[in-house]
Order: C-alpha cells, then structure tokens, then sequence
C-alpha cells in the first residue's frame, strides 16, 4: 500500500501529537453529538450510583476519535485505563493477565477488538458478564478448572467493522456508539482549536479549506493542519491564512474534495477503462494494481460516502458527481 498524507491511518507523529492535543472531557469533544449525550448520561448515572460503567463498543471509520473517547470515559469517571488491541493478545494468557492485574473501576481499552481470535474472545464472555475468569491448570486428564474473581471493570471495544465481531460478544456489550463521518464546521472548529493549542494563527477561511478537504476525518484534518503550518512558516511568517492553505494543499495534491492520487487513479481508471462501471472490485484491484481488501477497507469507504462510488450487484460504477469533478464529459449511454 501507498503512503499517503490522506491515510486515515496514525501513524507515529501522529499518536505523540493526538496525546497531547486530545480533548480530555466531553465538552471539549467536538462533534458526535448523540454519542457525546448519550455518553454523558450514562456515565453520570454510573456515578451516581457508585457503580462502573457498562461495557462500551464504539464502532465507525478510523481516524474519528474512538481511542480519543475511551481516554475521555476514562477520565469522566476518573479512574484509570489499560490500553491493548485484538492482534496484541495473542494467547488466551495474555488476556488473562491483563484482566487479573485491572484495579476496581478500570477502563480495559482493546483496539480492533474484532481482530481477537474466536479462542480469546471466550475469555471475555465471563469476564465481562461475571466479573470472573476461568483458567484451565496442567493437561490432559489431571487438567482441572479454577474460577478466578476479577475486580468490576468496564470494557471499551473500538472497531471499524461491528459486523465482523461475534453475535455473543457484541450482545455483551450495554452501549453500542456508532461515530460518524464530522461536518464540514466541525472539522473547522476542531481544525481552529488544534491551531490555537499548538499557537499557531490560522483565518476561519483557512481552516474550512482544510476541513473540506479532510474526508469527515479529525486525524486527516490535524495532519493536514501541522503540513500547511510547515508550509506558511517557511513560505511566510507562520501565520496561516487561504492563500497559504490552498498552495500547501496543492503542493501536498490534495484536490478540493480531499482526494489524493490513489483516489484519482481509482475513479480515472473505471472512466477510462471500462466506461464508468459496472466493473468488479478484483478486476478494479488487477488494474490499478493494488489489493481488493485494501481498495474495500481504505480507498472506497469515503467515495462511497460522499456519492462518487456506488456498489451495485454487478459492481463499482462512478457517479455523475466524478465527470462533474473531473470535468470530463459524461458517455452517452
Ligand atoms: N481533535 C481530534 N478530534 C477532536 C474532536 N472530536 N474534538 C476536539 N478536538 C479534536
């Protein structure tokens, strides 16, 4: 897979800015509305009543804050939280040293919950219901079972493919948050408020540039902002402002829906190649030579979203809004 600066990805730079620069409670949380409500209601219940918070799966797209939230229960309960993710546990053990050294109240934060192999997963099942663990000690016919009582914990699952989690594990979870793709005025605002943490002056007009042309994405929005702050500090006096924005964005060939090469390469390829779809994703994949998972988990999502892709049974086929964009005279049918 191509690098990208449109990947909604974190990489490196962006997990070292993300921790500092994260909202840390609710109100400073911008954007998912319903999630953030309903979130606050039942934390507060939670508190209230002296109790730990039901289990949470937050569900949606990378890059639009899960990890971000589960920091934020965290600290809306004020309790601790142990980070892991699905491939990281590896072992039925591992899970359960995890849970065994939890304190009363913690967060277990687990990533890509639903990349944990099925075997793992049954840990969880009494962990979750019951508070308890049960491990297996020695093999074979002297193997006995011992029950072993965990400290009352909630459980944040984050995954960008609910349907690929287990009936059972996902009917365990109390609170079910899908997030959604942000509006165009709430990546500004997000946009404006990282700007101002890292002191870096931007006008309301360059930040919606670059809102617009962060696919419904925080994490693209925020990298977008550190390259068009490099840009307007070498180029200028460091103060971002649109002419700045645009030539940053241009240089970075990033257009003006947010798509980079790869997405150009992708809706050029069907046009030019076969008329505009319908066209099967392995054939699309064979020409552009990239993988169908890849094209299926990363490219396509945001052009379905916005209406420049649509899957039909007999395949992908571009939508007028691609001609229109690309300013390419639509095939008479
Ligand atoms: N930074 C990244 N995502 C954010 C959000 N949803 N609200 C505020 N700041 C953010």
């Amino acid at each position: 897979m191509e690098e990208r600066i449109i990947s909604n990805e974190a990489d490196v730079q962006d997990m070292s800015f993300e921790q500092s620069l994260r909202p840390q409670t609710l109100r400073q949380y911008i954007g998912q509305d319903k999630v953030k409500e309903n979130l606050g209601i039942f934390i507060e219940a939670a508190k209230q009543r002296q109790e730990t918070l039901d289990h949470v799966l937050l569900y949606g797209p990378p890059g639009l804050g899960k990890t971000t939230l589960a920091t934020i229960i965290a600290n809306e309960m004020g309790v601790n939280i142990r980070t892991t993710s699905g491939p990281a546990i590896e072992r039925p053990g591992d899970l359960a040293a995890i849970l065994t050294a939890l304190e009363p109240g913690d967060i277990l934060f687990i990533d890509e919950i639903h990349r944990l192999p099925r075997s793992i997963e049954e840990v969880l099942y009494p962990a979750m219901e019951d508070f308890c663990i049960d491990i297996v000690i020695g093999k074979g016919p002297g193997a006995r079972s011992v029950r072993l009582d965990l400290p009352p914990f909630t459980l944040v699952g984050a995954t960008t493919r609910a349907g690929a989690l287990s009936a059972p594990l996902r009917d365990r979870f109390g609170v079910l948050s899908r997030l959604e793709y942000y509006k165009e005025e709430q990546l500004q605002s997000i946009v404006s408020r990282t700007a101002d943490l890292l002191d870096t002056t931007i006008d309301h007009a360059a930040a919606g540039e670059i809102a617009r042309r962060s696919r419904g994405t925080p994490r693209i929005a925020n990298r977008l902002l550190r390259r068009v702050r490099d840009y307007a500090q070498v180029r200028g006096d460091g103060t971002v402002d649109l002419y700045f924005a645009n030539e940053a964005l241009k240089l970075l060939q990033v257009d003006r829906r947010g798509l980079d090469h790869i997405d150009h390469k992708l809706l050029l390829g069907i046009i030019e190649k076969f008329r505009g779809g319908p066209v099967g994703l392995e054939t699309i994949a064979a020409t552009i030579g990239e993988e169908a998972d890849t094209i299926e988990d990363v490219y396509e999502p945001y052009l379905l979203q916005i209406g420049f892709l649509q899957r039909t049974p007999r395949g992908r086929i571009v939508t007028e809004q691609v001609y229109r964009h690309f300013q390419i005279e639509m095939p008479a049918e």
